[in-house]
């Protein structure tokens, strides 16, 4: 079970920053998932949720950092999804810790749909971008 959320070669990019943020963050969706799946405590969730909601925000900022600076044509699209990640995964903050509902499934969909959708795909497209103004 702890395999859920492995890191994969298919995400490496070449541009270092990036890489050790995105390697950080699928090793935080490993943990949420662990702790989730294994019924943690509902502190322990919340610890692991708020560290996930933290860390999201820091590596959006770091992306939308260079989109301005190299005038990425695909920013405002990119920033329009980091805001609707933010929104999502901050309700889903909302919910631990005022609501009794089960996240589990709800939680872990999303955060694979965030992997695949987002990570594999739309931050995919900037590599191009960030590679010819000398990021690696
Ligand atoms: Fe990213
Ligand atoms: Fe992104």
């Amino acid at each position: 079970m702890a395999e859920h959320f492995k890191w994969s070669d298919d995400y490496v990019f070449n541009i270092k920053e990036i890489d050790d943020q995105h390697r950080y963050f699928v090793s935080l969706l490993d943990r949420v998932y662990d702790y989730f799946l294994e019924s943690a405590p509902r502190s322990t969730q919340e610890i692991i949720l708020d560290e996930l909601v933290n860390y999201a925000l820091i590596h959006f900022e770091t992306e939308e950092k260079y989109f301005a600076e190299f005038n990425y044509e695909g920013a405002e699209d990119h920033k329009e999804a980091h805001r609707e990640l933010k929104a999502k995964i901050m309700a889903f903050q909302d919910e631990s810790k005022t609501g009794t509902a089960d996240l589990s499934d709800d939680l872990i969909d999303f955060l694979e749909d965030w992997l695949i959708d987002h990570l594999a795909k739309m931050d995919r497209k900037y590599v191009e971008c960030f590679h010819n103004h000398g990021l690696k």
